[in-house]
């Protein structure tokens, strides 16, 4: 489990912070199960809240073992606990995984005609939809607008994956991979689930990128991709419609998240200018090689008969943090730079960070001192997040969701 600031009620009353995992009729409903895993083993109490259809799916031994709890489908059962009131007002979050159209649209519509929609109205807690359905029925006018309904009244309804679907068609409206969809539930109950970003569109770049000599061979960098997508997730647990461009991540996609692949310094600037436009905020997260051969092979170089080796001539690429700062596409418009930093001859950490944000031009720098190289690929980072306006503020050593939290409380307080 990760180390969120947990602020839910439970939590500051010491107990375990409780979970209503409600369940809706989709074949998506085995991979609640994983869900649910998850949450158990992260130190939640769980109680899992199934519709009839999703019993069809996967059956009531499977959720009372893994959860150790009897489930109900409806309020006439276990009635002298109150279930249908009592259920939501001691949750600290509701997550429906999978949300058909149909649950979404009862829950749009008010109605309570089984346990998991008079949950959904007695909570008072933050509430997150995963929608699974086939792409026709979430591109379908009345879906679309029971979501825009649920968003404007505070839940987080998170974008499906695109992928295979239940047949043989691919499309949109996958259930995220619910490793993702817990991140994404921890990163929602951090910051109580204020969606301050709804409405909002946020484009963060991620990973290294890669710079060809010849069709087998790179010069490349450390960054593994962690903080930008760590920042992805809490703006998109903060209801934001988030893109990531992600330069050779390996990590499994963010729930909610739409990830656009690149390799080189290029094709991130490209990508990420191409996105710019629409964007209330932009996060340069990524890493770009400074540098590109000046010509790639198309072949993969040899070895020299006579033991000499080939001289690598290089070109600078583009600054693509200055160019978006330079180039804003609305005067609102805020950019998030990073730097990491060793300190040199010339100044400390600090003193070549601030020349750095006053050279670039963006609304906020978060500064990393990667003197120890221990920065990549690790969970944990620790930085000083310097505003254009001269403001500083320490964020201490914790896990990169954290950081990701306090980038996005700056950039929320700004827009
Ligand atoms: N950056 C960028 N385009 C580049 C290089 C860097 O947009 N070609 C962005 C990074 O994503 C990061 C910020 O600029 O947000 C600072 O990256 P860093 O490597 O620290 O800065 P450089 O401009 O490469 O400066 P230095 O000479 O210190 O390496």
């Amino acid at each position: 489990m990760t180390t969120h600031d947990i602020t839910s009620a439970a939590s500051r009353n010491g107990e375990r912070p409780s979970v209503v995992l409600a369940v809706s009729g989709g074949i998506a409903a085995y991979k609640a199960a994983e869900l649910l895993r998850r949450f158990t083993e992260g130190g939640y109490d769980v109680t899992v809240v199934p519709t009839r259809s999703a019993l069809e799916f996967v059956g009531a031994p499977t959720w009372e073992a893994l959860s150790g709890k009897a489930i109900a489908t409806e309020v006439w059962q276990n009635i002298t606990e109150v279930p249908h009131v009592r259920i939501g007002q001691q949750a600290d979050l509701v997550v429906v995984a999978p949300a058909t159209a149909n649950t979404m649209a009862r829950a749009a519509h008010g109605l309570a005609d089984d346990l998991l929609t008079n949950v959904l109205l007695t909570a008072r807690c933050p509430v997150v939809f995963a929608p699974a359905m086939h792409t026709e029925m979430w591109e379908h006018p009345a879906t679309v607008d029971n979501v825009a309904t649920l968003r404007r009244r505070g839940a987080v309804v998170i974008e499906p994956a695109e992928g295979r679907l239940t047949g043989k068609d691919t499309g949109k409206g996958r259930l995220p991979d619910p490793a993702e969809i817990f991140e994404l539930c921890e990163a929602v109950l951090a910051r109580g689930g204020v969606t301050d970003l709804a409405g909002r569109t946020v484009v963060v770049s991620a990973g290294g990128t890669r710079e060809y000599l010849d069709p087998v061979r790179f010069l490349g960098n450390r960054s593994s991709g962690l903080q930008g997508y760590a920042i992805a997730r809490a703006a998109a647990a903060r209801g934001a419609e988030v893109t990531v461009v992600a330069a050779n991540v390996t990590l499994p996609d963010p729930a909610g998240v739409k990830v656009l692949r690149v390799e080189t310094t290029a094709q991130l600037h490209d990508a990420m200018l191409a996105a710019a436009p629409t964007a209330d905020a932009i996060v340069m997260a990524a890493a770009p090689a400074d540098f590109r051969p000046t010509s790639q092979s198309d072949a993969k170089i040899k070895k020299a008969a006579d033991g000499s080796a080939p001289i690598i001539e290089l070109v600078q690429n583009a600054d693509i943090l200055a160019e978006l700062s330079a180039h804003r596409a609305h005067p609102g418009q805020l950019v998030v730079g990073f730097a990491a930093e060793t300190g040199d001859a010339t100044g400390s950490v600090l003193d070549l960070a601030r020349a750095k944000l006053a050279r670039k031009g963006c609304d906020l720098l978060v500064v990393n001192d990667v003197s120890g190289g221990a920065v990549f690929g690790s969970p944990e980072n620790a930085a000083v997040i310097l505003g254009a306006d001269g403001t500083a503020a320490e964020v201490p050593q914790g896990a990169k969701s954290a950081l990701a939290q306090v980038i996005v409380d700056h950039i929320a307080a700004r827009l």
